[in-house]
């Protein structure tokens, strides 16, 4: 077995198709994230020499602890990627096995991998024969509740010889809609002898604390926490920031700056920032505050109105189209945001509560 590569309490930043691009890793690392995954990368599209999945094994310079996330069912094609994902510069291979989409659940790929632990074993010793670096494999609790073989999984993770074992306290079929289940996470901790990185609805620096040793963890992961709030790292370390609009809008040009020294500033390159920008903004927006009595909304919970104290704090809250376009506009083109200047929000079309259609069906 290799040594976990990151210490026990480490926060860990989450695979997240798209949300894991290389500027943002660079901007969470900036607040502290030492170790970052890569987006779910296709075994065998890295076959295919695809470019598009190249770029997401990329790590940025000087980035830390850049674990790659592989998907496969292929024992050959992912022992194959994996030592090629090793060569490139990545310090940790994950096998993703929670992807719910059905896309990718009908190929086998996923989630769907949960319901044949003996292949989960076969795929995940390929791996681990094929690279020196640690290897983990990430799974939900089952399938659904009526089977939640998250032990049997974890059992044939651990007999492939994995390092390290990432849990997301879910099933497949709830998707994100429930509260994740950290006395599962425990239960798994409890019963396997590696390390257990649970994940799960961590949304503040301090909700690991309390969350690892719920899961009787060895660290924890957050994947939307860091999309909404990147700053969380370094609450992790320096307690809770109430951040203004000025210094969120600054952050989030921060991201714009690093989005346009990879993506470059020409025509191609500003609409791919303009683009991620945009998908970004629909997860900054639920940035929000304790209420008047303290308490801390939770993941499941979309403050529709937070007690905005300037016109910019409740420009940035606002989830519509017309305030998220002007925004994606005016930091894609480095202009001022001018609160007065932004566009009343066309016709309702949702209950302002549910989660933005980027986190409905994310890709893992
Ligand atoms: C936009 C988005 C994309 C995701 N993509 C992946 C992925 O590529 N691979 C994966 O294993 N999980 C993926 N996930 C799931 C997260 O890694 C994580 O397991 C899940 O969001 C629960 O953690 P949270 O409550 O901290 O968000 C994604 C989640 C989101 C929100």
């Amino acid at each position: 077995m290799t040594a976990p590569p990151f210490p026990k309490g480490t926060l860990v930043m989450g695979p997240m198709t798209k949300g894991s691009n290389l500027p943002y890793r660079r901007l969470c690392a900036e607040f502290g994230a030492q170790v970052t995954m890569s987006e779910m990368t296709v075994a065998r599209r890295l076959k295919q020499k695809r470019k598009s999945e190249f770029a997401l094994i990329r790590p940025f310079e000087g980035e830390s602890c850049f674990g790659v996330q592989l998907a496969g069912t292929n024992p050959e094609e992912l022992a194959w990627a994996a030592a090629l994902c090793e060569s490139r510069g990545a310090r940790l291979i994950d096998l993703n096995c929670g992807c719910p989409i059905d896309y990718f659940t009908h190929k086998g790929l996923g989630a769907s991998l949960g319901r044949q632990p003996a292949r989960q074993r076969r795929l995940v010793g390929a791996i681990k024969a094929a690279v020196s670096i640690p290897v983990t494999a990430k799974i939900r609790l089952g399938w659904n509740d009526d089977s939640r073989n998250y032990l049997e999984q974890a059992q044939a993770i651990v007999e492939a010889g994995a390092d390290a074992l990432v849990v997301h306290g879910r099933t497949r079929s709830a998707r994100y809609r429930t509260a994740a289940d950290w006395q599962a996470i425990a239960e798994i901790a409890e019963a396997v002898p590696i390390p257990v990185i649970g994940n799960g609805d961590i949304l503040y620096g301090h909700d690991v604390e309390p969350s690892i040793a719920r899961g009787q963890c060895h660290a924890a992961m957050t994947a939307r926490g860091a999309l909404i709030r990147p700053w969380l790292f370094r609450e992790v370390h320096e307690g809770y920031r109430d951040l203004g609009g000025e210094d969120r809008l600054e952050i989030y040009r921060r991201y714009v700056t690093l989005a346009r020294q990879h993506w470059g500033d020409d025509d191609f390159g500003l609409t791919r920032v303009r683009t991620f920008t945009r998908w970004h903004l629909d997860f900054w927006c639920r940035d929000a505050r304790p209420d008047e009595a303290g308490q801390f909304p939770s993941m499941q919970v979309r403050i529709a109105d937070p007690q905005a104290r300037t016109p910019l704090e409740a420009v940035l809250a606002r989830a519509d189209a017309q305030a998220l376009d002007y925004l994606a506009d005016t930091l894609t083109w480095e202009r001022e945001v001018i609160p007065g200047e932004v566009p009343a929000p066309g016709p309702a079309t949702g209950d302002p509560r549910e989660l933005p259609a980027s986190d409905e069906e994310p890709e893992g």
